[in-house]
């Protein structure tokens, strides 16, 4: 498969995603970690991908996203930026890549861009990661904030938890999700939360939110693509997840299929050879 990426020309940019909010049209977001599934997905109409850090969850087999680096997710989003002709390409930095300092953050988020090919990245956390959205932000690096369920969070939160159901949890949440606004981000991932915060939270930023796990009311929605395709390895996928495919059964036929035909023979025929 060949692909070249002509240089900004039919790209979809943090304005058009700024513009789509004012008009209350929602657009559709998928994470992407490689180079083929990329290019479906952008030709299919996805409008913005998110190199997440869910790769390591989802293709390295991490239990977190915890162990994630920054050369891993620069060797992804190089991937998903080169076939990305229309998409636009959202790097997320992993953690330790932005809490240690705004000097890492800004050294780091650089890297997304130079090396990876990032249009923009993502930082997670609201009012406690206010002052490294603001210093990236300042370097004319577009930033999407990550408030709510904080999967870099996982142990103070003491597991993938929905946030935000308590009165204090709610007031938090929302709070992070101004500060996120405050300090420049062009767009904000609301994960695990109840609908009717999502929805305060939506009708009272001017920046898009985008939503997984945190109902209708958001003005996009993102999936983890593994999920959204059933790819799964027969892992139980988590109950805001719509499969819009079964590609679990389907490559678990071929596959079988394959394994058969090379031990009878029938793979390969003369078809197949030279
Ligand atoms: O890491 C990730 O894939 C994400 C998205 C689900 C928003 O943070």
């Amino acid at each position: 498969m060949s692909k070249i990426k002509k240089a900004g020309k039919g790209k979809i940019t943090v304005r058009d995603i700024a513009a789509m909010k004012e008009r209350g049209e929602k657009f559709a977001v998928l994470t992407a970690y490689s180079f083929q599934i990329a290019a479906l997905l952008d030709s299919a109409g996805v409008e913005l991908f998110i190199v997440g850090d869910s790769v390591g969850m989802v293709e390295a087999g991490y239990s977190t996203t915890l162990p994630v680096t920054m050369d891993e997710i620069v060797y992804h989003t190089r991937a998903v930026a080169r076939a990305s002709s229309r998409a636009l390409v959202v790097a997320d930095m992993p953690f330790g890549s932005y809490q240690t300092g705004v000097g890492a953050a800004r050294e780091n988020a650089v890297r997304l861009v130079k090396e990876g090919g990032a249009e923009a990245v993502k930082v997670e956390g609201g009012r406690r990661t206010a002052e490294a959205i603001r210093a990236i932000v300042d370097m004319d690096v577009p930033v999407m904030g990550h408030v709510g369920l904080t999967p870099q969070s996982v142990h103070k939160m003491g597991g993938y938890r929905i946030q935000g159901r308590t009165r204090a949890g709610h007031e938090d949440t929302l709070a992070d999700a101004r500060a996120v606004e405050e300090a420049g981000a062009f767009a904000i991932v609301l994960e695990g939360i109840p609908v009717a915060l999502a929805k305060e939270i939506t009708e009272s930023l001017s920046i898009p939110t985008i939503g997984i796990g945190a109902g209708p009311h958001c003005d996009a929605q993102v999936l983890v693509v593994n999920d959204m395709l059933g790819i799964s390895a027969g892992a139980q996928a988590p109950k805001f997840v719509k499969k819009y495919a079964d590609l679990d059964t389907i490559i678990t036929r071929a596959v079988k299929t394959y394994v058969k035909e090379v031990k009878t023979g029938k793979f390969p025929t003369r078809r197949h050879s030279y």
